[in-house]
């Protein structure tokens, strides 16, 4: 275990797990946490033997956003020449190898943002979601007015980041913002069970998987499709496929090189 304070990591088997450690301030994200995760995505995807990451809180919050006390003083021109957010915020969105979030109550303003930065949120029956910004006389600035309703469609987009209200795991699931729903006391296991599932298969074809489905998100149908096609042949120059298949053919349990 490595503690850095406010952001704590862990190694589980293949599995790096990063937990926000602010619990006095409902891990409000401020630069110390955002720089933490950060700084834990560059070790774990440096580390050849981590397949998945998950990303994690407390069984309170898993962030109840930007920290208000830091921000509140901000004018225009100190928000722009520190290059808020875009500065250290965006390491999620680079991370090649997958990353899981297990949301446990509150994930409000950033912390939905930093969850949907994710590639597919976890969240127990206690989770909250919402983009509250609107009641500090702000607009959510870490992606909320563009994931979200990629995730959820306009209709609840509108509504969540309008009106600043919470909606809960059983409706985040209905809405498709999350991809499972489990017992509060089950969430991390779940959780590092699916990240440990991952992490067993081809590291460089989990990382295929993953660039083409975010594609999706980033061109048209027939784009998409042709980004696929090409990902797709190229696997045949991946040795795991070769093995994979032939552990299929020969009725074993494929053994992945990563390579
Ligand atoms: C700083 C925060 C905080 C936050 C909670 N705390 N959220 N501090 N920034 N975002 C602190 C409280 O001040 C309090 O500190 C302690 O955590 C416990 O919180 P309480 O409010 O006492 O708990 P509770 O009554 O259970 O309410 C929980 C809550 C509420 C519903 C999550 O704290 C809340 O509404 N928080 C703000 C949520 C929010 O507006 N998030 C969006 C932030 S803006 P003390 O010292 O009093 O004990 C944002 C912008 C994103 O994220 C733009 C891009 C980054």
């Amino acid at each position: 275990m490595n503690a850095t304070n406010v952001v704590i990591t862990e190694v589980h088997g293949k599995v790096g797990l990063i937990r926000i450690n602010r619990p006095e301030a409902m891990n409000a994200l401020n630069n110390d946490v955002v720089d933490g995760i950060s700084a834990a995505i560059d070790r774990f995807e440096a580390d050849d033997n981590i397949g998945c990451m998950v990303l994690t809180g407390n069984e309170k919050a898993f962030a109840a956003g930007a920290d208000i006390g830091f921000m509140k003083d901000f004018d225009y021109m100190h928000a722009y020449k520190i290059d808020f957010i875009t500065r250290n915020w965006e390491r999620l969105r680079t991370s090649r190898k997958p990353v899981i979030a297990a949301v446990a109550g509150f994930a409000l303003g950033g912390g939905c943002e930093i969850a949907m930065a994710c590639d597919m949120i976890f969240a127990a029956d206690s989770a909250k979601f919402g983009q509250p910004e609107i009641k500090l006389g702000i607009i959510p600035g870490a992606g909320g007015t563009q994931r979200l309703p990629r995730a959820v469609g306009k209709a609840k987009a509108m509504d969540l980041c309008l009106t600043g209200r919470m909606m809960d795991a059983a409706e985040a699931e209905r809405a498709g913002l999350v991809a499972r729903v489990v017992p509060a006391d089950q969430l991390l296991d779940e959780a590092l069970k699916a990240a440990s599932v991952i992490a067993g298969y081809s590291m460089p074809v989990t990382m295929m998987v993953k660039e083409s489905v975010n594609r999706a998100f980033e061109s048209s149908l027939t784009e998409g499709l042709l980004f696929e096609r090409r990902v797709f042949h190229a696997t045949f120059a991946v040795e795991d496929q070769k093995e994979g298949m032939a552990a299929f053919v020969e009725k074993r349990k494929p053994t992945f090189k990563n390579r």
